[in-house]
C-alpha cells in the first residue's frame, strides 16, 4: 500500500512519535510504502512531499515539533481545494491518507473524506478538548510544562509577596489551566466554561494575604471570561481562520486585582512554551499506539475514522462523531479542584 501522512494546525508534543510510529509500522512490518507532505494540508494542495523510509524517522520518538511541518489553511481554501487534493492522491497512486490534527484538522479530515478520499484521522492536541477521545497525546506534556512553571512562579512571588496571574493555552476548555492548577496547588482557577465573578476572585486573593500568606497564584485559562457587568473586558475579536483572538486575560486580570487589592500584581504568559520539547513518556507511548493502529485501521479498509482512547483501548470512531461537539470541562470536576471559581 502507498500512505501519504501529514501533520495539521498547532503542533504539539507526540505528532513526530505519530509520524515514525506509522512508517514504522507500515513500511517494516507491512512492506508499505510512506511519504509526508510538507506543512499539512497545504502539501496535499500543492503536492509537495518527501519520501518516509525508516532512516527518515531515525531518532524522531522523543523529539517535539513535527519533521513535516504544519501550518493552518483557510476552510474556504480546503473546500476549494477538495478536487485538486484527490487529483494528487490520484497522481501519487495513494491508499490512505492520515491527518494528524486537532479540531479543524479533523474538520478538514472529514471534509476530504465526504468527498470520497481514503482517510483516517488521528486527534492530537494539547487542549485536551476532542470529544470523542479520553484523552489526546500532548497534554499530558502541556501540563507538565504549566506545571513546573507554576511551581517555580510559586518561590519567587512569595520572595516579592506578588499576585502572580499566570495565563496557560487550552482555547475555548480549561482543562490545562485545571490540571496544572490542581497539580500545583494554584490559590484561584479561572476557565472558559464557567464566567468568573471578579469579586469572589478579589475577595479569595484578598482574603488569603489577610490569613498572613504572603503571595498568591491564579492560574487563567486563555479562554476564561469575567461574568457580565463584573469589570472592563476586551474581547480580541477573530483571526483570518475565524478563530478567537484571546485579548490577554492574565494581563487585564493582573490590572484588576492590583487595583481592588493593593497588592503588586504581574501577569505571566506561559504561551508556546507549553506546546514546545520533549514529549513526556505517556504521551509518546499514546502516539505510538495511534500511529500503530490507524496503519491498521487503513489495512482493514476503515476509512472516515479516527483513532481515539477508550478506558485503556484504542478505538476507532467516525470523523463524523470527532467533530460534532468540543469536550469542555464538567462542573463536577471544578468540584473537585476546590480552587476553581
Ligand atoms: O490548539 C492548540 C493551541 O496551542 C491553543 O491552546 C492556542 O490557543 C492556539 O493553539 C495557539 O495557536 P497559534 O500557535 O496559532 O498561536
Amino acid at each position: 500500500m502507498r500512505i501519504g501522512v501529514l501533520t495539521s494546525g498547532g503542533d504539539c508534543p507526540g505528532l513526530n512519535a505519530v509520524i515514525r510510529s506509522v512508517v514504522h509500522r507500515a513500511v517494516a512490518d507491512h512492506g508499505d510504502e510512506v511519504i509526508g507532505f510538507r506543512d499539512g494540508w497545504k502539501g496535499l494542495l500543492e503536492c509537495d512531499y518527501l519520501k518516509l523510509d525508516l532512516d527518515a524517522v531515525g531518532g524522531i520518538l522523543a523529539r517535539g515539533g513535527t519533521i513535516l511541518g504544519s501550518s493552518r489553511v483557510q476552510p474556504s481554501h480546503l473546500r476549494d481545494g477538495v478536487e485538486r487534493a484527490r487529483g494528487h492522491v490520484e497522481e501519487l497512486g495513494l491508499d490512505a491518507i492520515i491527518p494528524i490534527g486537532g479540531e479543524g484538522t479533523l474538520k478538514a479530515a472529514r471534509l476530504m473524506s465526504d468527498s470520497g478520499l481514503p482517510i483516517v484521522g488521528v486527534p492530537k492536541t494539547i487542549d485536551n478538548d476532542i470529544a470523542v477521545t479520553d484523552v489526546t497525546f500532548g497534554f499530558d506534556t502541556a501540563v507538565g510544562v504549566a506545571t513546573e512553571a507554576l511551581d517555580r512562579l510559586k518561590t519567587t512571588a512569595e520572595s516579592h509577596q506578588r499576585v502572580l496571574v499566570v495565563e496557560v493555552m487550552g482555547r475555548h476548555t480549561g482543562w490545562i489551566a485545571l490540571h496544572s492548577g490542581m497539580a500545583a496547588g494554584a490559590h484561584a482557577i479561572v476557565v472558559p466554561e464557567r464566567p468568573f465573578d471578579i469579586e469572589e476572585l478579589a475577595r479569595r486573593v484578598g482574603e488569603r494575604f489577610e490569613a498572613g500568606k504572603r503571595f498568591a497564584i491564579v492560574v487563567a485559562a486563555e479562554g476564561a471570561k469575567p461574568a457580565p457587568g463584573g469589570m472592563a473586558f476586551d474581547e480580541g475579536g477573530k483571526d483570518v481562520y475565524g478563530h478567537e483572538r484571546f485579548a490577554g486575560i492574565a494581563r487585564q486580570l493582573s490590572i484588576e486585582l492590583e487595583s481592588r487589592l493593593g497588592k503588586e500584581a504581574r501577569p505571566v504568559i506561559l504561551g508556546h512554551v507549553q506546546r514546545g520539547g520533549t514529549p513526556t513518556a505517556y504521551d509518546r507511548v499514546l502516539a505510538t499506539r495511534f500511529g500503530w493502529h490507524a496503519v491498521e485501521a487503513v489495512h482493514r479498509g476503515e476509512f472516515g475514522r479516527m483513532t481515539a482512547l477508550r478506558g485503556t483501548d484504542i478505538v476507532m470512531v467516525p470523523l463524523s462523531e470527532a467533530v460534532e461537539t468540543l469536550k469542555t470541562v464538567p462542573a463536577e470536576r471544578y468540584e473537585e479542584a476546590e480552587t476553581v471559581l
